[in-house]
């Protein structure tokens, strides 16, 4: 059932996804096309999917009108992840199943679709409200989220800690400002956006926040988990990545027993927050589900 549904929001997201990147000219096209390859090499879309769940589990009626809204999420993530997999950073030459984007493409042509990807978001949230999908209001505070996810608060800032930590012991807790930062951040903005696209109020989307805390937390451990227990196969990125870059992670920290354990009492939690909201089945059972996740 869950499955199911997945597949089905999976879709309409995809469907729309590669359509929001601008075709450019002939002098152009190169790099539109660097961003439709990374965002077509599959992905779980969890991102999207949370501010579709938030927005709806806070009233929203609109799901159909939102779609490009939703996929902003995704076009952020994706721009971290062909930042992420540069050789200046992570060097992983593959993702999603297939080469990295600055393996398929020149890198610098992909450090430019990651960049285009960074602020087609703010274009979107724009162009919404200009065409009243989204009120000038609304508008101004998912900008205001977005923005601040990505910066130097956000995952800009947990993506540089991850590389000061490199070959060092870190404690947990710069550790866990790490985590919160470069995977927290976009998950909070799924969550907190969906809500402030239904107009909620200030207590719903401090439980939002309170969800995404735990869930970003337990989502990035499992990554850890699986850099060291996955196959290339069931990833589709490079497994043991992690050690070669003598990265710091709940893993190396807690080892794997407990770090597993973190991952479940966390993504518990997570889905007790969802009891805060109406209609979250669906959610509670995706949350819990991530932490079993193969991919
Ligand atoms: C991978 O994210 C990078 C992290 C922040 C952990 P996902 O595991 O969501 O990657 P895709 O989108 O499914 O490829
Ligand atoms: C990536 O963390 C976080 C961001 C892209 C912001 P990782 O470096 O662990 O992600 P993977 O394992 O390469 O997907
Ligand atoms: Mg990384
Ligand atoms: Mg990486
Ligand atoms: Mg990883």
């Amino acid at each position: 059932m869950m499955k199911q549904q997945i597949d089905r929001l999976c879709g309409i997201i995809n469907e729309r996804l590669c359509k929001l990147i601008p075709a450019g000219n002939k002098l152009t096209d190169e790099v539109s096309q660097a961003a439709v390859y990374s965002l077509s090499g599959g992905g779980k879309r969890l991102r999207p999917i949370l501010m579709m769940k938030f927005y709806e589990m806070c009233g929203g009626r609109e799901t159909d009108k939102l779609t490009d809204i939703f996929c902003t999420i995704e076009l952020v993530h994706t721009f971290s992840l062909i930042h992420d997999d540069l050789p200046c950073m992570d060097n992983d030459d593959y993702r999603r199943g297939r080469l990295s984007c600055h393996k398929a493409y020149p890198e610098a042509i992909a450090l430019l679709a990651g960049d285009a990807l960074s602020v087609l978001p703010f274009e979107i949230i724009a162009d919404s409200a200009e065409k009243g999908i989204i009120s000038y209001e609304t508008a101004v505070k998912a900008t205001q989220v977005l923005s601040k996810a990505i910066g130097i608060e956000g995952m800009i800032g947990g993506q540089v800690i991850d590389m000061l930590s490199e070959n060092s012991d870190i404690s947990e807790e710069i550790l866990a400002e790490l985590q919160r930062k470069k995977t927290g951040a976009l998950i909070s903005a799924a969550c907190e956006m969906g809500c402030i696209l239904a107009n909620a109020d200030e207590e719903k989307i401090i439980l939002a926040r309170k969800y995404a805390d735990k869930l970003g937390l337990a989502f990035q451990i499992r990554d850890d988990i699986l850099d060291v227990t996955g196959t290339f196969e069931e990833l589709g990125k490079p497994v043991g990545s992690d050690k070669e870059q003598k990265k710091s992670t709940y893993v190396t920290l807690l080892g794997l027993e407990k770090a597993e354990q973190l991952c479940r009492e966390l993504s518990q939690q997570a889905a007790d927050i969802l009891t805060g909201f109406n209609n979250s089945e669906f959610l509670v059972e995706l949350t819990k589900a991530l932490t079993d996740r193969r991919k």
